[in-house]
C-alpha cells in the first residue's frame, strides 16, 4: 500500500498549522512541502522560515521538494530548517553539484532525493540511483498544483522501478501531480510507494476521506 503525502501547496497558509494538524489526524504518512524559486519553476511558493514553522508545528516526516536552480546553495539551510527528506531536481545544476547537493543533505543526517521533470528520461536518474534514498518522477509540470496527470510518464516510473530494484532496492519510487483516486492506481502498480497529491486532498472539506480514498483506490 503506497503512503500518502499531502502538498501543503494547496493548504490555506493563512492557516498553516490547523491545515497541517488536519492531514495528521487524518492519516497522512508524509507531509511534502513544496518549495519554489521563481526561476527554476514560474512561480513562487515558500522558504527556510516557513519550513521551520512547520517543523514546530508537526512530528510528521517533512518531505521537502526543492524547485530552485543550483540546490546545493540551500541544501544544508533546508535540513537544518527541519526537512526529513530533501529532494533535488537534476536539471537543477550540473551533475556534479547535484551530486554534491545529495552529499551535503547526508552529511546532515537527512534522506536525499533526486526529482525529474516530465521531458527528463529515466535514464538521466542512473548517476544517483545508487546513493538516493527516493526518486520522486513530475507526473505534472513542476510549478502549479491542479494540474492535469501525465499517464504517459507510467513508463517511466515503471523502468525507473525494474532499475532501483537491480542497483538500489531500499529507494523509494515517488509521484508527485495530478494525484487522485483514479490515477493513484496506476502509480502504485507501475511501482510507486509514495504519492503526493495536494488538491486531491486540501481541496476537499474531509481530509481523512480524501487520504484514504486516494490509499484504498482500486
Ligand atoms: C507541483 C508540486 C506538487 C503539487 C501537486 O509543482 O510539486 O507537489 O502541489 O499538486 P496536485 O496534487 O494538485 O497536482
Ligand atoms: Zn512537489
Amino acid at each position: 500500500m503506497a503512503m500518502i503525502a499531502p502538498s501543503i501547496l494547496s493548504a490555506d497558509f493563512a492557516r498553516l498549522g490547523e491545515e497541517i494538524q488536519d492531514v495528521e489526524r487524518g492519516g497522512a504518512d508524509w507531509l511534502h512541502v513544496d518549495v519554489m524559486d521563481g526561476l527554476f519553476v514560474p512561480n513562487i511558493s515558500i522558504g527556510i522560515p516557513v519550513v521551520q514553522s512547520i517543523r514546530r508545528a508537526t512530528d510528521m516526516f517533512l518531505d521537502v521538494h526543492l524547485m530552485i536552480v543550483e540546490p546545493l546553495r540551500y541544501a544544508a539551510r533546508f535540513c537544518e530548517a527541519g526537512a526529513d527528506m530533501v529532494t533535488v531536481h537534476v536539471e537543477a545544476d550540473t551533475p556534479a553539484n547535484i551530486t554534491a547537493a545529495l552529499e551535503t543533505i547526508h552529511a546532515c543526517g537527512k534522506k536525499a532525493g533526486i526529482v525529474l521533470k516530465p521531458a527528463t528520461p529515466a535514464a538521466a536518474a542512473e548517476p544517483w540511483l545508487a546513493m538516493a534514498d527516493m526518486v520522486l518522477v513530475m507526473t505534472v509540470e513542476p510549478g502549479f498544483g491542479g494540474q492535469k496527470f501525465m499517464a504517459d510518464m507510467l513508463p517511466k516510473i515503471r523502468a525507473l522501478r525494474r532499475r532501483l530494484d537491480e542497483v538500489n532496492p531500499a529507494c523509494r519510487l515517488e509521484a508527485d501531480g495530478g494525484v487522485d483516486t483514479d490515477t493513484a492506481p496506476l502509480l502504485t502498480a507501475a511501482g510507486c510507494g509514495v504519492l503526493v497529491a495536494g488538491s486531491a486532498v486540501f481541496g476537499r472539506a474531509d481530509r481523512a476521506a480524501a487520504i484514504r480514498g486516494i490509499r484504498d483506490a482500486r
